[in-house]
């Protein structure tokens, strides 16, 4: 047998897949949805949308997916298959009802597009059952070790820059000090950019112990510099509590500023895609597709340094992407 006809042979075997989004959405979820589907049609593979991420595949709630079942939706933020976080799936009689949708709908490989928690599943299902399964990171964290960017991290970043400038014009108007709280319950990453992107005063984040006499050192300085207001982004992960907590625990020993707080909260999953989601999207779910019928399994598709990666679903999860330490400095540098 040629190396020709082993290859053909493999590639024929992926006739049927499915894919799903899974835990928190972020937008270009729909525009990868999308390059999955036309993708698979493309190479003659039928495809499968599963509702609600694991819950949907537990129950067999499965719609098969034409081309025209992926239009005009590119542009739409949040997800039209829907997602969910699954504690059935958590559970082994849970996974194995996963199992047994598998085999009803005769799905030859699945792809899920989400985050940590969603490739956690992925890895321990993979273990027990073998099913192939690739990855897609999608969320707004950017927190997975083997992609440069998760889909929806960029979109979400530019919708807290908006609301960064629009809540400096009043926090300088009235000579405040904000306190903005963003999301990321273990990782820093919007954050980071965000205050960077925004000339804030200082950025906590989960990544770092906060100590907030450094802080108010800070803050201080500022104040005899004469600046009349300020900003400090709080990743909602931070050891010090959240915004609300960290502001109070300021105000007790500086109370120089009228002092607000501001939580972004989940205004920041949702909206119409950035241009570089839309097209990050479009490769990785391209992506997804081809690694499927080329026989990988148990990964995630990355890009890292303008290349396609693929990356183990366990080092993707576990290996935990490292906040840029240069801009951590820079934050304090450009603050002065
Ligand atoms: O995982 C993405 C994320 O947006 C986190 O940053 C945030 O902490 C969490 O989801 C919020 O989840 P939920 O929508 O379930 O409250």
């Amino acid at each position: 047998m040629n190396i020709f006809f082993v290859i053909s042979l493999k590639q024929k075997k992926m006739k049927r897949i499915a894919v799903f989004t899974s835990g928190g959405d972020s937008p270009g979820m729909n525009a990868c949805i999308r390059a999955v589907v036309r993708t698979a049609i493309y190479n003659n593979i039928q495809v499968f949308g599963i509702k609600r991420g694991y819950d949907g595949l537990i129950k067999g709630d499965l719609e098969e997916l034409h081309s025209h079942s992926v239009a005009n939706i590119l542009q739409r933020g949040g997800t039209i298959l829907k997602s969910a976080r699954s504690d059935e799936f958590r559970t082994a009689d849970g996974r194995k009802k996963a199992y047994d949708t598998i085999n009803k709908f005769e799905i030859d490989g699945l792809i899920g597009i989400g985050g940590d928690g969603t490739f956690t599943g992925a890895n321990i299902f993979n273990q027990e059952y073998n099913v192939p399964f690739i990855g897609i990171p999608g969320t707004i964290d950017n927190d997975l070790f083997g992609t440069d960017l998760t889909i929806g991290y960029d979109t979400a970043l530019n919708t807290v820059i908006d609301a960064v400038d629009k809540i400096r014009d009043t926090a300088s108007s009235h000579n405040r000090l904000f306190f903005i709280e963003v999301m990321g319950k273990d990782a820093g990453f919007i954050a980071l950019r965000s205050g960077i992107a925004t000339g804030a005063e200082a950025i906590l984040v989960p990544e770092t112990k906060t100590y907030i006499d450094n802080l108010i050192a800070k803050l201080e300085a500022g104040r005899r510099k004469s600046k009349t207001s300020g900003i400090v982004i709080v990743s909602e992960g931070d050891d010090a509590g959240g915004a609300f907590e960290i502001a109070k625990k300021v105000k007790e020993k500086f109370d120089y500023y009228d002092t607000r707080v501001s939580v972004l909260g989940h205004l920041q999953r949702g909206g119409k895609p950035s241009a570089r989601d839309r097209v990050l999207a479009a490769e990785l779910g391209n992506s997804a597709v081809e690694n499927l019928v080329n026989n990988e399994t148990n990964k995630m598709v990355g890009i890292v340094n303008n290349k396609i990666v693929l990356t183990p679903f366990d080092h993707a999860i576990k290996h935990h992407k490292e906040l840029n330490k240069n801009l951590l400095k820079l934050v304090d540098i450009l603050s002065i």
